[in-house]
């Protein structure tokens, strides 16, 4: 059993007070965990922070929620304030990979496990936090590529030109989706990327980005790459607006799997979304209880997810919970 700040508290408590009654006092006790959100840029993001809050009154942990909205110093802020408040235990989904070895030394100092959940982070000093809860974001970005591949047999002879609409700069699933997907398509020289620039996650920047590819490229482009649904949805209106047909004159794949993406493939103008679980809440509740109890978690919990082409989004719409 590992040692942390509450389990050495439990163990003082059992021995100084009695243990019945001590340790009956103590297993009352609801755990409280912090949690630092990325913001809320995307209805997959909204997702998320609702399965996380759902599952906290569920499990009866309480809850000290950060909104970070979209910046780093203010997670950082946020983790500061947890380790001030002695919390149990530290979780949070990093806006960018890089930069947290300070804060994580600081949680470490002060004995609080930190969990990672959606995101990870490039910290060289892998025992900074306890265990990472999230999908693949590599092979989300492989998945991607594989429709692509499949469906390139089908496409007339020539070069396919492919755009891409990037996540947020730095973070995890920008710098994995683009590396899964690349990879991947290198098997068909025909495949090739012009243009990939970032949306930012948000349908207002994915319209945007997409405008500006659509103005210089216009009726070269025939693929789209976004790394979320929500840049998708912003760039299909902007294909609409220039006159082109989405999921026909430029086909467009995308990544996460909520309702939204469902609609436009029902609609036909949407071709393919990779899903990504936003729904990391009671799992997350699980894993902060075996830590705080001094259980040993595994590094790495990946979450399992599918794939849904537009041909099965009717079928499926029913069942999808974000
Ligand atoms: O980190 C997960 C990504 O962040 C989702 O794909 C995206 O929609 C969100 O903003």
């Amino acid at each position: 059993m590992k040692m942390t700040r509450r389990t050495v508290l439990g163990a003082a408590l059992c021995l100084g007070l009695g243990f019945g009654v001590a340790a009956s006092a103590y297993a009352e006790k609801p755990l409280v965990l912090g949690f630092s959100q990325v913001g809320a840029e995307s209805e997959w993001r909204t997702a998320n922070t609702a399965s996380i809050k759902d599952a906290a009154k569920q499990a009866g942990v309480t809850l000290k929620f950060a909104d970070a909205q979209q910046k780093q110093e203010n997670q950082v802020k946020a983790i500061r304030s947890f380790i001030a408040q002695k919390v149990d235990v530290i979780a949070f989904s990093p806006v960018v990979e890089s930069g947290w070895d300070t804060v994580l030394r600081e949680a470490k100092a002060a004995k609080i496990p930190v969990i990672l959940t959606d995101r990870a982070v490039d910290a060289s000093d892998k025992s900074l936090y306890v265990t990472f809860i999230g999908s693949d974001f590599v092979e989300e970005g492989r998945r991607a590529g594989r429709w692509l591949l499949e469906r390139a047999k089908t496409m007339p002879a020539g070069d396919i030109n492919i755009v891409e609409l990037q996540g947020t700069v730095g973070s995890a699933p920008a710098i994995d989706r683009k590396a899964g997907f690349a990879e991947t398509i290198a098997a068909n020289p025909k495949l090739k990327i012009i243009r990939s620039q970032t949306g930012d996650f948000t349908r207002a920047k994915g319209k945007e980005v997409m405008e500006a590819f659509l103005k210089t490229d216009g009726k070269k482009i025939n693929v789209l790459y976004a790394h979320n649904d929500d840049m998708a949805i912003g760039a299909i209106q902007a294909i609409e607006e220039a006159g082109l047909k989405p999921g026909k004159d430029i086909l467009v794949i995308s990544v996460d799997g909520v309702k939204g993406a469902f609609e436009a493939m029902m609609a036909g103008k949407l071709n393919v979304t990779v899903e990504c679980s936003p729904l990391l809440g009671p799992q997350l509740m699980k894993v902060a209880k075996q830590v705080l109890a001094g259980e040993t978690v595994p590094k790495r919990i990946t979450t399992e997810e599918s794939v849904f082409p537009a041909e099965v989004a009717a079928k499926e719409f029913p069942n999808r919970k974000y």
